[in-house]
């Protein structure tokens, strides 16, 4: 189940819908006024409507004649804000009147939220993200669901709900014995040291080895999960210094990328641990998980492997032990009772498909999960190295993700080595280009693809990537510059006078529809291809309208000013909502 927001009346879109389903209301009767005009841009006019194809066989008429009908009805209809023509078989071509499309950019400019409207009534979100692993490396698979989950959470916040960020990152389970022992044979302080640093991964197959190779290592490990599971308060002190380490290099790759997750935001799998009984005896009690083979599992309708058995979701082992599935029912209680939530979105691996299906099944099989709560699996499709492989490293390690960050700022501070900016200035640019091109690449695409994580692409200063959008935008910030004008007092008369000014207001109407929209689907990179295709509007616009120049008529350099502000602060504001830095010059 989704939510439908309720999209913004400003968009021409729905203006254009709803005027079209009034007359089919009135030609038709008051059974046909909900049904779906069909709109869409042309080739031939601004938009096209083709419900009297649609309509022709329920009303067992020409879709000609049906399509004229209509026409007439739009064209006595005094609030209809375009001219209607049919064409070919029965296409209603849609040519929207310029000084609407100019009242209604006047008013998106006299609008601090540029047309953006909000949720009503509004909700409560509750967004899964980034949700690294203290037992083993954050890599780039965790840079884009903490990259997409942030532009979830600001875009959804931005509409006025209640996002609650839950980072479920993974700080508990068995392999945390091994990694405590470890901590003591090599001794805090250094240990401390390399966690922080981001070795994690390392510091985990070294454990690993010895837990393989030392059967004195291992039974200390096993006994420190007994004592771990047992909260032993010196146990519990070194579960804490491990985790404070991991999490305090959590935190640098957050501060690099900007991205608004706090420690308050963690609500790692531990947090659950204390439920977990409960949530096994409820489920037991219920009559919803059942034993199977030693193991406590649940088996929610639908779900059948292979060989036509139904799947098991095991949620205590035979041994007694619970596992990821566990947890996550544990957390669907605890957010939609807790919490609240009216919807929870899951940014994670497209991996975990399966396991969210039969988790989000076996919650609703319960009732944990009603159906007045929304429950959706943003997958994040996988990154893949410029060889078409999983992304790592040359020697195939997995790639540090601070090293990364890094080298993206290096290569972007390269890029603009020549423009002469001094050394501070240099550096700013460079990390707002260098995590703009990062973040804006794992945005752009559809968030279920795979990817190939490319510098090169991504850095690129054309297309539609973070630098272009970045320049873009900066380039708009000049003009005001260079024309000694503050853009807050741009606020002149728009008249349409030229085909690349009416393309461009026309298209800056659609940001309020297109936030709503991407944040109702979780689909940020609509977000990314509105703004992209507003920057290609505006080059446009700039190439044939010059606004600063001399001769230019004082009422039109003033109309021109104000588009200009308007699609700066569309572009802005769009930006930020991805959580991309805008450099206020480039
Ligand atoms: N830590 C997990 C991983 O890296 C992701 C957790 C996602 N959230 C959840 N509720 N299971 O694969």
């Amino acid at each position: 189940m989704r939510y439908r927001y309720p999209w913004t009346m400003t968009d021409p879109q729905l203006v254009l819908t709803e005027r079209v389903q009034r007359a089919l209301g009135a030609a038709f009767g008051a059974e046909y006024s909900d049904a779906d005009p069909l709109i869409r841009p042309s080739q031939f006019a601004d938009y096209q409507a083709n419900v009297a194809m649609s309509l022709s066989k329920r009303l067992r008429r020409a879709p000609r004649e049906v399509a004229q009908e209509i026409a007439d009805r739009l064209s006595a209809d005094s609030a209809f804000p375009a001219t209607v023509e049919v064409s070919g078989p029965g296409f209603l071509n849609i040519t929207l009147d310029d000084s609407w499309i100019a009242g209604r950019a006047a008013e998106s400019l006299a609008d601090p939220r540029s047309g953006v409207g909000h949720t009503t009534p509004p909700q409560t979100v509750v967004i899964d993200y980034s949700a690294p692993n203290a037992s083993k490396e954050m890599h780039v698979g965790h840079l884009r669901t903490t990259i997409v989950g942030d532009a979830l959470a600001r875009m959804l916040e931005h509409l006025g709900n209640r996002v609650i960020r839950q980072n479920h990152i993974g700080d508990w389970g068995t392999p945390f014995g091994m990694l405590i022992e470890h901590l003591l044979d090599i001794g805090e302080q250094a240990a401390l040291a390399r966690l922080e640093a981001g070795e994690s991964s390392e510091y985990y197959k070294e454990a690993r080895a010895k837990f393989d190779s030392d059967p004195e290592f291992k039974q200390r490990s096993r006994r420190r999960v007994a004592t771990l599971q047992a909260e032993d308060p010196e146990t519990m002190r070194l579960w804490h210094l491990f985790m404070d380490a991991t999490i305090r290099y959590f935190d640098k790759v957050y501060a690099m990328l900007g991205v608004t997750l706090t420690d308050e935001d963690i609500a790692g799998e531990s947090m659950y641990n204390p439920m977990l009984a409960r949530t096994c005896d409820d489920l037991e009690a219920a009559g919803a998980a059942v034993v199977s083979e030693g193991a406590l599992c649940v088996f929610p309708p639908g779900f059948t492997g292979s060989d036509d058995k139904p799947l098991p979701l095991m949620i205590r082992k035979s041994d007694g032990g619970y596992g990821y599935a566990t947890t996550d029912m544990a957390a669907v209680r605890y957010r939609v009772n807790d919490l609240k939530a009216d919807r929870i979105l899951y940014v994670v691996g497209a991996d975990q498909a399966l396991h969210f299906r039969m988790i989000f099944a076996a919650a609703r099989m319960v009732g944990w999960l009603p159906d007045t709560v929304s429950a959706e699996h943003v997958q994040i499709g996988m990154m893949l190295g410029t060889d078409g492989r999983r992304f790592r490293t040359r020697s195939g390690e997995t790639v540090k993700l601070t090293d990364l960050l890094d080298e993206a700022v290096d290569r972007a501070r390269a890029a603009i080595a020549d423009r002469g900016y001094d050394e501070a200035t240099q550096g700013e640019i460079a990390h707002a280009v260098g995590m703009g091109a990062v973040k804006y690449a794992d945005l752009s695409v559809s968030h279920d693809t795979e990817y190939v994580f490319d510098f090169d692409r991504m850095l690129a200063f054309s297309g539609n990537t973070g630098p272009y959008m970045q320049y873009a935008t900066a380039r708009i910030r000049s003009i005001f510059r260079k024309g000694g004008i503050d853009p807050a007092t741009a606020t002149g008369t728009i008249t349409l006078g030229n085909p690349a000014e009416r393309a461009l207001a026309l298209q800056l109407l659609g940001f309020g529809a297109v936030v709503e929209q991407a944040a109702a689907l979780a689909e940020p990179h609509r977000l990314c291809a509105y703004l992209f295709e507003t920057a290609s509007a505006f080059t446009t616009f700039y190439e044939n309208c010059p606004v600063l120049k001399a001769d230019v008529d004082e009422a039109v350099r003033a109309s021109r000013l104000a588009l200009c502000a308007l699609t700066l602060r569309v572009l802005e504001t769009g930006l930020d909502l991805l959580g991309v830095p805008v450099p206020e010059r480039m």
